[in-house]
């Protein structure tokens, strides 16, 4: 194969024009009832006991706001009328030990946090505390501060968590320390926290969407759809519901992809996740890139051997070699030669940086064919006006990817994608958790 064709091949494979965004949005739409029904789905769309604040909600509260390996503790200040006073906070790193090790451990090291925390914010004694706690993994929840694991997603494998209540596992662990006064009084992914902590000032919000190292979305349901809810309907008849996002499955996979995935942690689970993240889209072009060096289309001598190595290519150096416009993109040679590869041709540099633009395209417009089913499901006619709550690395610092989504969003709705809104909401997470542990 000529590089020519090839490339044409490469674009073929990740271009998604807006007829398929479209089938994306009815296929998301078809899986999206499945769930709601509680039959088989890639969506597993759990209810999460609770819908937004009135924003009356007042109090202090702790928060454990654990995304990924970066977690923070936090304290919220609600005023009421929509205001909170700017959190205390105290960030962590969770290291491969702990993130692969035992999960008791696991979770003594959070209570140990926990522990700093208060030390520092001279709030240790009897006096109970309400925490709320944001664990972004896929839960299947039991109550408003309860649910089990259902399984590890972003490279998170600590044994004999899986199918446990993380609740129960933290309150435990906050007793082994002595620490029996904090009572975790709710339980919330890091979309609906974001979506909460937005909609406590602004009403028009209903969804949230973290894309970061990983990816999801959660919005408000009407619980007369919500066909497998067996409780009673919320004073306002809606519900939020996580949608766990990143594993609908529904998509057409290039080669490189299938190769990620059968490397990956979870072969088979997280399958928009692994086109769309963070975690993934670094490796992504490097397996893209691996595959034209091999064919002698880029790279030579020691340079060929260097690209080969798993993870070498980090999602934030593809972000920065695609924001890369120095003369004969010098910047792009200077990281190159970081992952190893000290030769480097401009031609080199240029298809380099073609492939992390095809990668974080298809990233994009897969993300906005998703958020488009999102909003539609409740207003198919996109009559209303949608405030979404956004966080995440990728929405906020990747060079193109928040415009490349919006892009695709006028393709897919026209004039009228003006009706959604979308708002980096930063930091939500763990507020939001705060905020449930009021309602609660
Ligand atoms: C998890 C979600 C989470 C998302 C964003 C995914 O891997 O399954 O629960 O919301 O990452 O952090």
């Amino acid at each position: 194969m000529e590089l020519n064709e090839y490339i044409g091949h490469l674009k073929y494979e990740f271009d998604i024009p807006v007829s398929r965004m479209r089938k994306i949005v009815r296929e998301f739409h078809s899986e999206m009832k499945k769930g709601l029904c509680g039959r088989k789905s890639s969506l597993k769309m759990i209810p999460t006991y609770v819908d937004i604040p009135t924003g009356k909600e007042k109090g202090s509260f702790l928060a454990l706001d654990l995304g990924g390996t970066n977690f923070r503790v936090l304290e919220v200040k609600l005023k009421g009328s929509g205001r909170t006073i700017p959190p205390k906070v105290m960030k962590f790193v969770l290291d491969k030990k702990r993130i692969a090790g035992k999960g008791d451990k696991l979770f003594d090291f959070f209570a140990g946090c926990i522990e700093k925390f208060i030390k520092y914010d001279g709030c240790r004694g009897p006096k109970e505390r309400k925490l709320g706690f944001t664990f972004s993994f896929p839960i299947k929840q039991t109550g408003v501060a309860s649910g089990d694991l259902v399984l590890w997603t972003k490279g998170f494998s600590a044994t004999g968590v899986v199918g446990k209540d993380v609740v129960k596992l933290l309150e435990d662990a906050l007793a082994r320390k002595g620490l029996d006064s904090i009572k975790v009084t709710a339980l919330a992914n890091d979309t609906v926290g974001t979506l909460i902590a937005r909609s406590y000032q602004d009403k028009d919000c209903d969804v949230g969407v973290i894309i970061g190292t990983g990816t999801n979305a959660c919005y408000r349901e009407k619980v007369s759809n919500i066909k497998k809810w067996p409780g009673a309907a919320t004073p306002s008849g809606r519900m939020i519901i996580n949608i766990e996002w990143g594993n609908f499955n529904k998509l057409r996979r290039a080669a490189c992809d299938i190769a990620l995935d059968r490397a990956s942690k979870n072969p088979g689970d997280q399958i928009l996740e692994k086109m769309v993240s963070g975690m993934y889209m670094g490796e992504i072009a490097r397996l893209v890139l691996a595959d034209m060096s091999k064919r002698g289309f880029l790279f030579s001598g020691p340079a060929k051997k260097a690209i080969q190595k798993k993870g070498v290519l980090k999602t934030q150096y593809a972000s920065e070699i695609e924001a890369d416009r120095s003369t004969g993109l010098s910047k792009t040679a200077s990281i190159l030669k970081e992952l190893g590869i000290k030769n480097s041709t401009l031609r080199d540099r240029e298809m380099v940086r073609t492939v992390c633009g095809i990668v974080s395209s298809r990233s994009a417009r897969v993300s906005a064919s998703a958020l488009a089913a999102v909003v539609t499901k409740a207003d198919p006619g996109l009559l209303k006006k949608h405030v979404i709550a956004i966080d995440g690395t990728v929405y906020e610092r990747h060079p193109t990817f928040a415009k490349k989504m919006r892009r695709a969003l006028k393709e897919i709705f026209g004039k009228k994608s003006s009706n959604i809104k979308i708002v980096l909401s930063k930091d939500g997470s763990g507020k939001g958790a705060a905020i449930i542990a009021a309602i609660a």
